[in-house]
Protein backbone atom coordinates (compact mmCIF):
# COMPACT_ATOMS: atom_id res chain seq x y z
CA UNK A 1 0.00 0.00 0.00
CA UNK A 2 1.54 3.23 -0.76
CA UNK A 3 1.70 6.37 1.28
CA UNK A 4 -1.08 8.02 -1.03
CA UNK A 5 -3.25 5.04 -0.61
CA UNK A 6 -2.77 5.23 3.24
CA UNK A 7 -3.43 8.83 3.29
CA UNK A 8 -7.02 8.29 1.28
CA UNK A 9 -8.35 5.95 4.07
CA UNK A 10 -6.48 7.75 6.83
CA UNK A 11 -5.57 10.95 6.43
CA UNK A 12 -1.94 12.67 6.43
CA UNK A 13 -0.82 15.60 7.38
CA UNK A 14 2.06 17.65 5.19
CA UNK A 15 4.73 18.81 7.35
CA UNK A 16 7.34 20.32 4.46
CA UNK A 17 7.11 16.80 2.45
CA UNK A 18 5.55 17.42 -0.66
CA UNK A 19 4.54 13.88 -0.98
CA UNK A 20 2.10 13.23 2.32
CA UNK A 21 -0.91 15.67 1.08
CA UNK A 22 -2.95 17.55 4.17
CA UNK A 23 -6.37 15.76 3.80
CA UNK A 24 -8.93 17.69 3.96
CA UNK A 25 -11.34 16.69 1.77
CA UNK A 26 -14.42 16.41 3.95
CA UNK A 27 -13.84 19.56 6.09
CA UNK A 28 -16.68 21.04 5.57
CA UNK A 29 -16.91 24.60 3.56
CA UNK A 30 -19.73 26.86 3.65
CA UNK A 31 -21.78 24.37 2.58
CA UNK A 32 -23.27 21.83 4.93
CA UNK A 33 -21.67 18.05 3.92
CA UNK A 34 -24.07 15.91 2.45
CA UNK A 35 -23.51 12.51 4.38
CA UNK A 36 -25.71 9.31 3.50
CA UNK A 37 -26.16 5.85 5.50
CA UNK A 38 -27.11 3.46 3.44
CA UNK A 39 -27.05 0.22 2.50
CA UNK A 40 -23.58 -1.72 0.47
CA UNK A 41 -21.89 -4.73 0.33
CA UNK A 42 -18.20 -4.23 1.45
CA UNK A 43 -15.24 -7.26 1.74
CA UNK A 44 -14.60 -7.56 5.43
CA UNK A 45 -13.12 -10.87 6.00
CA UNK A 46 -10.90 -11.06 2.98
CA UNK A 47 -12.88 -14.16 1.70
CA UNK A 48 -16.29 -13.15 0.26
CA UNK A 49 -18.17 -9.99 -0.05
CA UNK A 50 -20.76 -9.38 2.69
CA UNK A 51 -24.10 -8.61 2.21
CA UNK A 52 -25.79 -5.79 4.42
CA UNK A 53 -23.24 -3.51 5.49
CA UNK A 54 -24.20 -0.54 6.36
CA UNK A 55 -21.85 2.81 5.89
CA UNK A 56 -21.88 6.49 5.71
CA UNK A 57 -20.73 8.14 2.28
CA UNK A 58 -20.58 11.73 1.17
CA UNK A 59 -22.82 13.16 -1.34
CA UNK A 60 -23.93 10.13 -3.48
CA UNK A 61 -20.33 9.02 -4.45
CA UNK A 62 -20.93 5.79 -5.45
CA UNK A 63 -16.91 5.13 -5.47
CA UNK A 64 -17.11 5.44 -1.97
CA UNK A 65 -14.45 4.01 0.30
CA UNK A 66 -16.90 0.73 1.96
CA UNK A 67 -15.80 2.68 5.35
CA UNK A 68 -17.27 5.73 6.42
CA UNK A 69 -15.17 8.71 5.86
CA UNK A 70 -13.45 10.68 7.98
CA UNK A 71 -15.01 14.28 8.72
CA UNK A 72 -12.93 17.01 9.48
CA UNK A 73 -13.83 20.00 11.28
CA UNK A 74 -11.96 23.41 12.99
CA UNK A 75 -12.58 23.75 16.61
CA UNK A 76 -14.54 26.93 16.88
CA UNK A 77 -15.37 26.82 12.95
CA UNK A 78 -19.49 26.21 12.18
CA UNK A 79 -19.93 22.79 10.63
CA UNK A 80 -22.97 21.43 8.92
CA UNK A 81 -23.99 17.94 7.43
CA UNK A 82 -27.24 17.27 5.89
CA UNK A 83 -28.19 13.93 6.77
CA UNK A 84 -30.05 11.95 4.59
CA UNK A 85 -31.51 8.21 5.10
CA UNK A 86 -30.89 5.88 2.37
CA UNK A 87 -31.72 3.00 5.05
CA UNK A 88 -34.48 0.90 5.10
CA UNK A 89 -35.29 1.78 8.44
CA UNK A 90 -35.51 4.77 10.83
CA UNK A 91 -31.75 6.23 12.08
CA UNK A 92 -30.27 9.53 13.40
CA UNK A 93 -26.68 10.72 13.71
CA UNK A 94 -25.09 11.43 16.71
CA UNK A 95 -22.08 13.25 17.21
CA UNK A 96 -20.19 11.23 20.29
CA UNK A 97 -17.61 13.79 22.42
CA UNK A 98 -18.56 16.50 21.51
CA UNK A 99 -20.30 19.35 23.51
CA UNK A 100 -22.99 20.81 20.83
CA UNK A 101 -26.37 21.84 21.06
CA UNK A 102 -29.35 19.55 22.21
CA UNK A 103 -31.23 20.19 19.42
CA UNK A 104 -28.67 18.25 17.33
CA UNK A 105 -27.67 15.36 19.64
CA UNK A 106 -29.40 13.02 17.85
CA UNK A 107 -31.52 10.79 20.23
CA UNK A 108 -34.68 9.75 19.07
CA UNK A 109 -37.33 11.64 21.07
CA UNK A 110 -35.44 13.04 23.78
CA UNK A 111 -33.75 15.34 20.90
CA UNK A 112 -34.95 15.18 17.85
CA UNK A 113 -37.74 12.44 15.93
CA UNK A 114 -36.27 9.92 13.55
CA UNK A 115 -35.60 10.38 10.77
CA UNK A 116 -37.52 7.98 8.63
CA UNK A 117 -36.12 5.86 5.66
CA UNK A 118 -35.68 9.13 2.67
CA UNK A 119 -35.72 11.69 5.55
CA UNK A 120 -33.36 13.86 6.07
CA UNK A 121 -31.87 16.25 8.99
CA UNK A 122 -29.83 19.25 9.07
CA UNK A 123 -26.67 18.97 11.69
CA UNK A 124 -25.24 22.09 12.39
CA UNK A 125 -23.12 23.41 15.16
CA UNK A 126 -19.52 24.85 16.22
CA UNK A 127 -17.31 22.33 17.80
CA UNK A 128 -16.06 24.01 21.33
CA UNK A 129 -13.87 21.60 21.82
CA UNK A 130 -10.38 19.80 19.45
CA UNK A 131 -9.55 16.24 18.91
CA UNK A 132 -10.80 12.92 18.07
CA UNK A 133 -14.21 12.04 18.39
CA UNK A 134 -16.52 9.80 16.41
CA UNK A 135 -20.44 9.69 14.52
CA UNK A 136 -22.79 7.31 14.76
CA UNK A 137 -26.33 6.67 14.61
CA UNK A 138 -28.56 6.52 17.71
CA UNK A 139 -31.25 4.41 16.60
CA UNK A 140 -31.59 0.39 16.39
CA UNK A 141 -27.27 0.85 17.86
CA UNK A 142 -26.48 -2.68 18.19
CA UNK A 143 -27.68 -3.23 14.34
CA UNK A 144 -26.78 -0.06 12.93
CA UNK A 145 -23.19 0.14 14.74
CA UNK A 146 -22.60 -3.97 14.30
CA UNK A 147 -23.01 -3.39 10.69
CA UNK A 148 -21.00 -0.41 10.18
CA UNK A 149 -22.36 3.22 11.09
CA UNK A 150 -19.39 4.13 12.59
CA UNK A 151 -16.86 7.03 11.62
CA UNK A 152 -14.36 8.93 12.79
CA UNK A 153 -14.92 12.90 13.29
CA UNK A 154 -11.77 14.79 13.86
CA UNK A 155 -11.69 18.78 15.55
CA UNK A 156 -8.24 20.32 14.18
CA UNK A 157 -6.46 22.89 16.16
CA UNK A 158 -4.93 25.45 14.31
CA UNK A 159 -2.14 25.52 17.22
CA UNK A 160 -1.75 21.62 17.43
CA UNK A 161 2.11 20.97 16.63
CA UNK A 162 2.45 19.12 13.32
CA UNK A 163 3.73 15.52 12.49
CA UNK A 164 5.30 13.93 9.77
CA UNK A 165 2.26 12.14 9.41
CA UNK A 166 -1.56 10.99 10.49
CA UNK A 167 -3.10 7.75 10.36
CA UNK A 168 -6.83 7.11 11.58
CA UNK A 169 -8.00 4.11 12.90
CA UNK A 170 -10.96 2.75 13.38
CA UNK A 171 -10.95 -0.11 15.79
CA UNK A 172 -13.96 -2.87 15.54
CA UNK A 173 -14.77 -6.61 14.83
CA UNK A 174 -17.91 -7.94 13.10
CA UNK A 175 -19.97 -10.96 13.91
CA UNK A 176 -19.52 -13.05 10.52
CA UNK A 177 -20.20 -16.90 9.70
CA UNK A 178 -17.85 -18.91 8.24
CA UNK A 179 -19.74 -17.73 4.55
CA UNK A 180 -18.73 -14.02 5.33
CA UNK A 181 -22.38 -13.50 6.28
CA UNK A 182 -23.72 -11.53 9.31
CA UNK A 183 -24.91 -13.83 11.90
CA UNK A 184 -27.34 -13.09 15.36
CA UNK A 185 -25.51 -9.77 17.01
CA UNK A 186 -25.78 -10.88 19.75
CA UNK A 187 -26.50 -13.97 22.26
CA UNK A 188 -28.64 -13.34 25.49
CA UNK A 189 -26.64 -14.76 28.15
CA UNK A 190 -23.64 -12.97 26.98
CA UNK A 191 -25.53 -9.42 27.23
CA UNK A 192 -26.15 -10.82 30.08
CA UNK A 193 -22.15 -10.14 30.84
CA UNK A 194 -19.55 -9.22 28.73
CA UNK A 195 -21.52 -8.63 25.55
CA UNK A 196 -21.28 -10.75 22.42
CA UNK A 197 -18.00 -10.69 20.63
CA UNK A 198 -17.67 -10.31 16.93
CA UNK A 199 -15.82 -12.97 14.96
CA UNK A 200 -13.88 -11.00 12.65
CA UNK A 201 -11.42 -8.24 14.27
CA UNK A 202 -10.51 -5.50 12.01
CA UNK A 203 -8.74 -2.21 11.75
CA UNK A 204 -10.23 0.44 8.77
CA UNK A 205 -12.31 -2.49 7.87
CA UNK A 206 -9.59 -4.65 6.72
CA UNK A 207 -7.71 -6.90 8.80
CA UNK A 208 -4.18 -6.03 10.04
CA UNK A 209 -3.82 -3.28 7.59
CA UNK A 210 -0.13 -1.90 7.11
CA UNK A 211 0.29 1.84 6.63
CA UNK A 212 3.42 3.60 5.20
CA UNK A 213 4.76 6.69 7.17
CA UNK A 214 8.36 8.38 7.09
CA UNK A 215 11.19 6.74 8.98
CA UNK A 216 12.26 8.04 11.90
CA UNK A 217 8.94 10.44 11.98
CA UNK A 218 6.42 11.28 14.28
CA UNK A 219 3.21 9.79 13.67
CA UNK A 220 -0.28 11.12 15.38
CA UNK A 221 -1.94 7.78 15.45
CA UNK A 222 -6.01 8.65 16.14
CA UNK A 223 -7.59 5.56 17.47
CA UNK A 224 -11.13 4.56 17.99
CA UNK A 225 -13.06 1.78 19.70
CA UNK A 226 -16.42 1.98 17.76
CA UNK A 227 -16.70 -1.66 18.47
CA UNK A 228 -20.34 -2.53 20.72
CA UNK A 229 -18.45 -4.72 23.16
CA UNK A 230 -14.58 -4.88 22.81
CA UNK A 231 -12.42 -3.87 25.44
CA UNK A 232 -8.67 -3.04 23.96
CA UNK A 233 -5.52 -3.54 25.89
CA UNK A 234 -3.32 -1.42 23.22
CA UNK A 235 0.31 -1.76 23.16
CA UNK A 236 3.38 -0.32 20.69
CA UNK A 237 5.13 -2.74 19.82
CA UNK A 238 8.58 -2.00 17.67
CA UNK A 239 8.17 1.72 18.65
CA UNK A 240 8.00 4.41 21.21
CA UNK A 241 5.07 6.08 21.24
CA UNK A 242 3.12 8.60 23.67
CA UNK A 243 -0.36 9.28 25.05
CA UNK A 244 -1.15 13.04 23.30
CA UNK A 245 -4.70 12.82 24.51
CA UNK A 246 -7.49 10.69 25.83
CA UNK A 247 -11.05 10.73 24.27
CA UNK A 248 -10.37 13.90 22.58
CA UNK A 249 -8.96 15.48 25.41
CA UNK A 250 -5.02 16.58 25.38
CA UNK A 251 -3.25 15.63 28.70
CA UNK A 252 -1.31 18.32 30.03
CA UNK A 253 2.53 16.46 29.32
CA UNK A 254 2.16 13.50 27.00
CA UNK A 255 3.04 10.42 28.73
CA UNK A 256 5.07 7.68 27.36
CA UNK A 257 2.61 4.48 26.55
CA UNK A 258 2.98 0.99 28.18
CA UNK A 259 -0.44 -0.59 27.82
CA UNK A 260 -3.52 1.49 27.38
CA UNK A 261 -7.48 0.35 28.02
CA UNK A 262 -9.61 1.88 25.56
CA UNK A 263 -13.51 0.61 25.81
CA UNK A 264 -15.69 0.96 23.42
CA UNK A 265 -16.56 4.67 22.77
CA UNK A 266 -13.61 6.00 23.66
CA UNK A 267 -10.64 7.61 21.41
CA UNK A 268 -6.50 7.41 22.19
CA UNK A 269 -4.07 10.10 20.79
CA UNK A 270 -0.58 8.10 20.00
CA UNK A 271 2.69 10.16 18.52
CA UNK A 272 4.43 7.59 17.29
CA UNK A 273 8.31 7.47 16.27
CA UNK A 274 8.83 5.34 13.30
CA UNK A 275 11.46 2.81 13.47
CA UNK A 276 14.64 4.33 11.97
CA UNK A 277 15.02 2.53 9.03
CA UNK A 278 13.24 1.95 5.62
CA UNK A 279 10.78 -1.47 5.64
CA UNK A 280 10.90 -1.66 9.36
CA UNK A 281 7.67 -2.28 11.41
CA UNK A 282 5.91 -0.96 14.73
CA UNK A 283 2.53 -2.94 15.43
CA UNK A 284 -0.22 -1.58 17.83
CA UNK A 285 -1.29 -4.60 19.16
CA UNK A 286 -4.43 -5.88 21.42
CA UNK A 287 -2.83 -8.18 24.52
CA UNK A 288 -6.02 -8.85 25.37
CA UNK A 289 -7.09 -11.40 26.44
CA UNK A 290 -4.00 -13.21 26.84
CA UNK A 291 -2.50 -14.05 22.91
CA UNK A 292 -1.26 -10.99 21.16
CA UNK A 293 -3.02 -9.37 18.26
CA UNK A 294 -1.84 -6.98 15.66
CA UNK A 295 -4.49 -4.70 15.42
CA UNK A 296 -2.58 -2.70 12.55
CA UNK A 297 0.83 -1.93 11.60
CA UNK A 298 3.15 1.09 10.43
CA UNK A 299 5.81 0.66 8.63
CA UNK A 300 9.06 3.01 7.83
CA UNK A 301 9.67 4.78 4.22
CA UNK A 302 12.36 6.77 3.15
CA UNK A 303 15.23 7.87 4.67
CA UNK A 304 14.98 8.74 8.13
CA UNK A 305 13.86 12.24 9.60
CA UNK A 306 15.51 11.36 12.60
CA UNK A 307 13.29 13.08 14.77
CA UNK A 308 12.41 12.31 18.78
CA UNK A 309 9.87 11.68 21.12
CA UNK A 310 11.71 14.47 23.25
CA UNK A 311 10.85 17.26 20.79
CA UNK A 312 6.73 16.43 20.78
CA UNK A 313 5.02 19.13 22.40
CA UNK A 314 1.77 18.72 24.01
CA UNK A 315 -1.82 19.39 21.94
CA UNK A 316 -3.47 22.63 22.06
CA UNK A 317 -5.55 22.37 25.53
CA UNK A 318 -9.21 22.57 24.96
CA UNK A 319 -11.70 24.72 27.52
CA UNK A 320 -11.28 23.57 31.49
CA UNK A 321 -13.95 21.62 33.33
CA UNK A 322 -14.31 24.06 35.89
CA UNK A 323 -15.62 22.62 38.65
CA UNK A 324 -16.63 23.91 41.79
CA UNK A 325 -16.51 20.86 44.22
CA UNK A 326 -17.28 22.83 47.10
CA UNK A 327 -20.52 23.80 46.08
CA UNK A 328 -21.34 20.02 44.31
CA UNK A 329 -24.66 17.95 44.70
CA UNK A 330 -23.90 14.98 44.88
CA UNK A 331 -25.72 12.05 42.20
CA UNK A 332 -25.64 8.36 43.13
CA UNK A 333 -25.23 6.48 40.34
CA UNK A 334 -25.59 2.70 41.03
CA UNK A 335 -24.90 0.48 37.98
CA UNK A 336 -26.83 -3.05 38.77
CA UNK A 337 -27.67 -5.52 37.04
CA UNK A 338 -31.91 -6.30 37.12
CA UNK A 339 -33.99 -9.39 36.95
CA UNK A 340 -36.70 -6.86 35.87
CA UNK A 341 -39.06 -7.44 33.07
CA UNK A 342 -38.07 -7.14 29.72
CA UNK A 343 -38.13 -3.65 27.88
CA UNK A 344 -40.73 -3.31 25.24
CA UNK A 345 -40.04 -3.58 22.05
CA UNK A 346 -39.82 -0.23 19.64
CA UNK A 347 -38.85 0.36 16.11
CA UNK A 348 -35.91 1.69 17.45
CA UNK A 349 -34.63 -1.29 18.63
CA UNK A 350 -34.99 -2.87 22.10
CA UNK A 351 -33.45 -5.98 22.52
CA UNK A 352 -36.36 -7.19 24.12
CA UNK A 353 -34.55 -8.39 27.51
CA UNK A 354 -33.17 -6.10 30.84
CA UNK A 355 -30.35 -7.15 31.97
CA UNK A 356 -28.62 -3.94 33.68
CA UNK A 357 -30.30 -1.41 35.52
CA UNK A 358 -29.18 2.55 36.54
CA UNK A 359 -30.43 3.55 40.11
CA UNK A 360 -31.86 -0.17 40.32
CA UNK A 361 -34.17 1.19 36.99
CA UNK A 362 -33.92 -0.74 33.23
CA UNK A 363 -34.17 2.48 30.67
CA UNK A 364 -37.49 1.33 28.66
CA UNK A 365 -35.46 1.56 25.46
CA UNK A 366 -36.66 4.71 23.06
CA UNK A 367 -40.05 6.22 23.93
CA UNK A 368 -41.92 9.49 23.11
CA UNK A 369 -42.72 9.28 27.31
CA UNK A 370 -39.60 8.19 28.32
CA UNK A 371 -39.22 8.31 32.37
CA UNK A 372 -38.43 10.95 34.49
CA UNK A 373 -34.66 12.10 34.10
CA UNK A 374 -32.39 11.27 36.81
CA UNK A 375 -31.42 14.08 38.43
CA UNK A 376 -32.40 18.29 37.34
CA UNK A 377 -29.28 19.92 37.04
CA UNK A 378 -29.02 23.91 37.28
CA UNK A 379 -27.12 25.53 34.41
CA UNK A 380 -23.72 26.44 35.15
CA UNK A 381 -23.69 24.10 38.63
CA UNK A 382 -21.35 21.46 39.60
CA UNK A 383 -22.58 17.55 40.45
CA UNK A 384 -20.51 14.71 41.38
CA UNK A 385 -21.81 11.93 40.19
CA UNK A 386 -21.25 9.13 42.34
CA UNK A 387 -20.04 6.25 40.18
CA UNK A 388 -20.76 2.40 41.87
CA UNK A 389 -20.80 -0.33 40.24
CA UNK A 390 -21.89 -3.51 42.07
CA UNK A 391 -21.73 -5.57 38.89
CA UNK A 392 -18.88 -8.44 37.86
CA UNK A 393 -18.20 -6.23 34.50
CA UNK A 394 -16.76 -3.07 33.37
CA UNK A 395 -19.20 -0.58 32.22
CA UNK A 396 -17.64 2.31 29.80
CA UNK A 397 -19.90 5.16 30.93
CA UNK A 398 -20.82 8.22 28.55
CA UNK A 399 -22.73 11.37 28.76
CA UNK A 400 -23.61 12.65 25.86
CA UNK A 401 -23.14 17.09 25.62
CA UNK A 402 -20.71 17.67 28.62
CA UNK A 403 -17.51 16.78 30.11
CA UNK A 404 -16.42 15.25 33.30
CA UNK A 405 -13.46 15.50 35.40
CA UNK A 406 -12.36 12.58 37.33
CA UNK A 407 -11.95 12.93 41.11
CA UNK A 408 -11.40 9.78 42.93
CA UNK A 409 -11.64 6.06 42.32
CA UNK A 410 -12.35 3.40 44.97
CA UNK A 411 -8.90 1.97 43.12
CA UNK A 412 -6.53 4.72 44.06
CA UNK A 413 -4.92 7.47 42.57
CA UNK A 414 -6.66 9.26 39.93
CA UNK A 415 -5.09 11.58 37.22
CA UNK A 416 -7.76 14.49 36.26
CA UNK A 417 -8.81 13.59 33.24
CA UNK A 418 -11.01 15.40 31.29
CA UNK A 419 -13.50 12.93 29.22
CA UNK A 420 -17.07 11.90 28.08
CA UNK A 421 -16.44 8.18 28.84
CA UNK A 422 -15.08 6.25 31.84
CA UNK A 423 -14.65 2.81 31.78
CA UNK A 424 -16.05 1.71 35.52
CA UNK A 425 -14.58 -1.28 36.40
CA UNK A 426 -16.32 -4.29 38.58
CA UNK A 427 -16.76 -3.16 41.85
CA UNK A 428 -15.24 0.21 41.23
CA UNK A 429 -16.91 3.52 42.83
CA UNK A 430 -15.23 7.25 40.95
CA UNK A 431 -16.09 10.01 41.57
CA UNK A 432 -17.07 12.30 38.31
CA UNK A 433 -17.20 15.89 38.71
CA UNK A 434 -19.93 17.19 35.79
CA UNK A 435 -20.94 21.07 35.14
CA UNK A 436 -23.46 21.67 34.37
CA UNK A 437 -22.98 24.27 31.65
CA UNK A 438 -25.26 22.91 28.35
CA UNK A 439 -28.99 22.62 28.75
CA UNK A 440 -31.06 20.03 27.45
CA UNK A 441 -31.58 16.18 28.33
CA UNK A 442 -28.51 14.04 27.90
CA UNK A 443 -28.43 10.58 27.58
CA UNK A 444 -25.81 8.58 30.08
CA UNK A 445 -25.48 5.18 28.97
CA UNK A 446 -23.17 2.26 29.08
CA UNK A 447 -21.19 1.97 25.54
CA UNK A 448 -21.05 -1.79 25.36
CA UNK A 449 -24.34 -1.78 23.06
CA UNK A 450 -25.78 -4.60 24.49
CA UNK A 451 -25.79 -3.28 27.28
CA UNK A 452 -27.17 0.33 26.92
CA UNK A 453 -29.68 -1.66 24.74
CA UNK A 454 -30.88 -3.90 27.74
CA UNK A 455 -31.26 -1.52 30.37
CA UNK A 456 -28.21 0.65 31.52
CA UNK A 457 -29.23 4.11 30.18
CA UNK A 458 -30.83 6.85 31.87
CA UNK A 459 -30.59 10.43 30.76
CA UNK A 460 -29.97 13.88 32.93
CA UNK A 461 -31.93 17.24 32.68
CA UNK A 462 -30.10 20.28 32.53
CA UNK A 463 -32.18 23.86 33.09
CU1 LIG B 1 -21.41 7.17 21.36
CU2 LIG B 1 -24.94 7.74 23.25
O1 LIG B 1 -23.20 7.46 22.30
CU1 LIG C 1 -21.93 -1.97 30.41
Amino acid sequence: RTLLKASAVAGAYASGMAFLPRLTSALAAADPLKLEAYRRSAEIDGKAATEGVMSYRLGGDDTADALPPVLRARRGKPFAARFDNRLDEPSTVHWHGLRIDNAVDGVPFLTQPYVYPGDGFDYAFTPPDAGTFWYHPHCNTLEQIGRGLAGMFIVEDPDDPVFDAEVALNLRDWRLGGNSQFIEQFKARDAAKTGTFGTVRTANWQIEPSYDAPAGGLVRLRILVSDVTRIYNLKMVGAEALIAAIDGQPVPRPILLDMAVVAPGQRLDLVVRMPETEGETAALEDIRPSTPKVVARLRSVGPSLKRSLGDVAPLAPNAPVEADLSDATPVPLVLSATAEEAAKDSICGSLGYSFWAINKVPYPGDSSDPMAPLVEMKLGKTYLFNLENVTPHAHPIHIHGMNFKVISSSRGPVSPLVSDTYLVLPDEKVQLAVVADNPGDWVLHCHIIEHQKTGMTSYVRVV
